[in-house]
């Protein structure tokens, strides 16, 4: 019966009509897979039926080839060039301008994009944040009303920066504003002249490091604050890049480069070298961007679960966002997908977790069985042969055994593999233990022709794009899957790789990266982090001139610009963003700063649903997203904020039973805890996460917890919110008062949330958490907090 209507639906959809323009492009087609109608058993047979659906040009005669089998007047089954499954839904084909104009508006169709390995388009995260920057007439506008973030200083306490850089060119760039005290540190390749009204500031921490550390004989470390490793100088521009035109790598990302606070000025603290970033140079580097009069500290650089008071980073940064009014922005770490993997966790962080945007770089693997895997590459040369297979085999099968390589082989470590079995051959590595850009020079030097890197479970369908020195295509964890059981059942397994350059308007958009560092927090579980997430996939921004893109030092390629992944990437936004937040609304605290963010975000896609997660694919949760994915513009105009004062911290670590002296050692002033009788939830923090212990004799009974709030208002007219919820599965809610007024800015309104559960059947040690949400809207404004609620069971 479903084979009937399909043959149905076939020749109903076979009535050609007159089309114009008979050229044929190729056209890469996002499909959403879950329209799929019922009748067709798979996507790939729904997608020929849709490519043969369309009609056939009129004029055929430019066709050179008769058509074989008049009785099928549709397109050509050939046409359909690739079946995308995994990390891209839909195909590609060969079609006319007309056919692929009818195919936008087929049902089931996201996206029809033309395949140019170098279209003009923007660098485009400031687009996909929402930041238009257009003239100031537009008050709406956060950039103008911002004034791109003029007189606002970014500290980025990172590997230091190539002051050569074109980002930092100081035209039109505005004088500093007159509070800045930071010096301009000169050394080898960084004179007094490197600095100017765009990096007013730079200076270099290497005391800790020398004295810990021997730098290896031969390391490129530059005792001054120049960046002789890229990371700084790309995540500098990322915040504060001048615009420039006609910007890419390698032909990829094609479009004007810019920072999201073009107009902010940046000031360098190098606190990173290649023996690695040290917490005494860290935690000067905090000292000395504080005093010198920074507005933000950006901080792409990560530490382990320590406990706050013996973290540098959180040391460092209490001390400037609460007695300095600095908002310190942090990235989450790229330890993910696992539970409690994210750093940078003090509740005076903000702490940045990344995400995808709408922009990838795909290509293919084809298996000579005809099987079409999508993944990702920046490899810049042709296409892996386009008219010969080539033989393909496991890295885990060419370990040279004498050498005892047998464990690192599969992960193609330099030396592991054996030349003779390699030559020739397209090599398949497994992801992790070594850097991907790595794994492809093994395989080069092994003699390998090319390579693919297929994810582990834990990676899931999280692909990263790297310029690799090969042909190499890096694919998720259930193509990698078809891989090996191809390899394993094919006597002669062959392939071939394809690459398409840059796609954009792709969808879904944003998903949660799988690397990003995620909640719980080590340290607290009544904070919900990381805070936010932010663009942290296939980012373009500027490069140091001193080192090749992959950072080999075997690449000899020199690029003004790279793509770089990691939550490293996705900080610098959220700096950027607070940069101009804090330009736009010079009073607001940094604890106003980022409620505004957090407040604002979204936590949905581009199709509209719930934001995915792509280590899973399933639906993404707070631990991964905290409040969702910042939209500056939204920021820009929260209604109301929740402020935070140093007690409220002090009160905080009290509540968290953090002892009186370990508790000076962040506050550096005597506490005395004894008269604070509340509990860390109380934290006037922008989301609310709650725990309670169930006593292991007890997995019955109720909880009954009250939360307090208190919101201030930021706008200077009367307003009147009111509140909707999601309870979390298995809580009761009740917010009181519901509806809140203000009258002027800088007026305060508090609010209660009663929560009540039942406790939950679990096995000792064990918890479960669930998440809902609370929303205050006077209409237009939308204030969301996450609310957890966790279980734990003692043992
Ligand atoms: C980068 O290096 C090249 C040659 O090594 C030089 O010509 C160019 O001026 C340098 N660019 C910058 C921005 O320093
Ligand atoms: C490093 O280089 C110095 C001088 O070139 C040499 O004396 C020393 O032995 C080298 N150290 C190592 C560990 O190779
Ligand atoms: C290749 O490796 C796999 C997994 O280790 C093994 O099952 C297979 O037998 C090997 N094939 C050859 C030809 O050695
Ligand atoms: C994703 O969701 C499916 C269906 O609900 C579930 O079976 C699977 O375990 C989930 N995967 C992960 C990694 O949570
Ligand atoms: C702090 O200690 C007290 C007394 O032992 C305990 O009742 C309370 O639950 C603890 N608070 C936290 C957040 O662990
Ligand atoms: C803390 O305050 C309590 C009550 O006011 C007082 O008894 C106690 O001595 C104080 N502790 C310290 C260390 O000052
Ligand atoms: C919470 O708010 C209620 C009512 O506004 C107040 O009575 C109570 O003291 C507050 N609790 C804390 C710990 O601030």
């Amino acid at each position: 019966m479903d084979n009937q209507n399909f043959f149905l639906l076939l020749a109903f959809s076979l009535v050609p009509a007159l089309v114009l323009g008979t050229r044929n492009h190729v056209y890469i087609v996002r499909v959403d897979n879950d329209l799929k109608p019922s009748v067709f058993p798979t996507f790939k047979l729904w997608y020929t039926s849709t490519v043969r659906s369309l009609s056939v040009p009129s004029t055929t005669a430019l066709d050179p080839k008769p058509n074989p089998n008049p009785n099928r007047r549709g397109i050509n089954s050939k046409r359909l060039l690739h079946v995308y499954g995994t990390v891209f839904h839909g195909f590609s084909a060969s079609l006319t301008a007309p056919q692929a104009h009818a195919l936008r508006t087929t049902p089931g169709v996201l996206s029809v994009i033309q395949d140019r390995p170098r279209q003009l388009h923007t660098t485009r995260t400031p687009q996909f944040l929402g930041l238009v920057s257009g003239p100031a007439s537009q008050p709406n506008n956060l950039i103008s009303s911002a004034n791109a973030g003029a007189g606002v200083v970014v500290a980025v306490l990172d590997t230091g920066i190539d002051p050569g850089h074109r980002s930092f060119s100081v035209a039109g760039q505005p004088n500093p504003p007159s509070k800045w005290k930071g010096i301009c540190q000169a050394g080898p390749s960084f004179p007094a002249t490197s600095c100017n009204n765009k990096l007013v500031g730079a200076r270099f921490f290497a005391t800790g490091y020398q004295a810990g550390v021997t730098p290896k004989n031969g390391s490129s470390d530059i005792l001054s604050p120049y960046d002789t490793n890229g990371h700084g100088t790309h995540t500098a521009s990322t915040i504060a890049g001048g615009p420039i035109d006609g910007a890419s790598f390698l032909g990829f990302a094609t479009g004007v480069a810019t920072g999201i606070a073009p107009q902010a000025h940046i000031a360098v603290y190098k606190i990173c070298w290649s023996g690695g970033c040290f917490e005494s140079d860290m935690l000067a580097a905090f000292d000395s961007a504080v005093a010198d009069g920074a507005d933000i500290i950006s901080l792409s650089v990560g530490g382990g679960p320590t406990p706050y008071h013996l973290d540098s980073i959180s040391i460092g940064a209490f001390s400037a966002f609460n007695f300095h009014g600095v908002l310190v922005s942090a990235s989450s770490g790229n330890d993910g997908p696992g539970e409690m993997t994210a750093t940078n966790i003090a509740p005076w962080i903000t702490t940045v977790g990344a995400s995808t945007i709408d922009r990838c770089f795909s290509a293919d693997v084809t298996l000579r069985d005809g099987t079409v895997l999508s993944g990702a590459s920046l490899y810049s040369g042709k296409d892996l042969s386009p008219d010969k297979w080539l033989p393909l085999v496991y890295a885990g099968n060419l370990s040279s055994l004498r050498l005892g390589f047998r464990s690192t082989a599969p992960f193609c470590m330099r030396g592991s593999l054996e030349p003779a079995a390699t030559q020739g051959k397209v090599v398949l590595c497994e992801r992790g233990v070594v850097p991907r850009v790595e794994k492809g020079l093994a395989v080069k030097e092994a003699g390998g022709v090319g390579m693919i890197i297929s994810n582990e479970f834990l990676d899931g369908e999280g692909i990263l794009p790297d310029a690799h020195l090969l042909p190499a295509v890096e694919i998720g964890y259930s193509a990698g899957k078809i891989v090996h059981e191809y390899i394993r059942t094919e006597a002669s397994p062959s392939v071939r790789l394809s690459f398409h350059g840059t796609q954009i308007e792709v969808k879904p958009a944003p998903v949660v990266a799988s690397f990003s560092g995620r909640g719980p927090s080590t340290q607290s579980a009544y904070i919900i982090k990381p805070d936010i997430v932010a663009p942290g996939v296939g980012i373009l921004a500027a490069w140091t001139n001193s080192t090749s893109p992959t950072e080999l030092s075997l690449d000899e390629r020199r690029t003004e610009f790279n793509i770089m992944s990691g939550t490293s990437m996705a900080c610098p936004h959220v700096s950027g963003i607070a940069a101009l937040l804090k330009a736009a609304h010079p009073d607001w605290s940094p604890a106003s700063i980022r409620s505004a963010i957090m407040t604002t975000a979204y936590v949905n896609d581009n199709l509209g649903r719930d934001l995915i997660d792509e280590s899973s694919g399933n639906r993404s949760i707070e631990w991964a997203h905290g409040s969702g994915h910042a939209d500056p513009e939204k920021a820009a105009d929260p209604g109301l904020v929740y402020d935070l004062s140093t007690e409220d911290y002090t009160n905080f670590l009290c509540n968290s039973n953090y002892t009186e002296l370990d508790i000076r050692t962040i506050t550096r002033t005597a506490v005395n805890c004894s008269q604070k009788s509340g509990m860390p939830w109380d934290l006037n923090y922008p989301s609310i996460s709650i725990m309670v212990n169930q006593p292991v004799a007890t997995s019955a009974g109720n909880f009954e917890i009250v939360v307090n709030r208190t919101l201030t208002s930021v706008r200077d007219t009367h307003s009147t919110y009111t509140v909707s919820m999601k309870e979390p599965s298995g809580v009761h809610m009740v917010i009181v008062p519901d509806k809140l007024v203000f009258n002027r800015k800088g007026e305060k309104q508090q609010f209660v949330v009663k929560v009540s559960a039942h406790a939950a059947p679990l096995k000792a040690g064990a918890s479960q958490t669930e998440f809902g949400y609370i929303s205050w809207t006077d209409g237009v404004r939308r204030v969301r907090s996450p609310v957890g609620f966790t279980w734990h069971q003692s043992f």
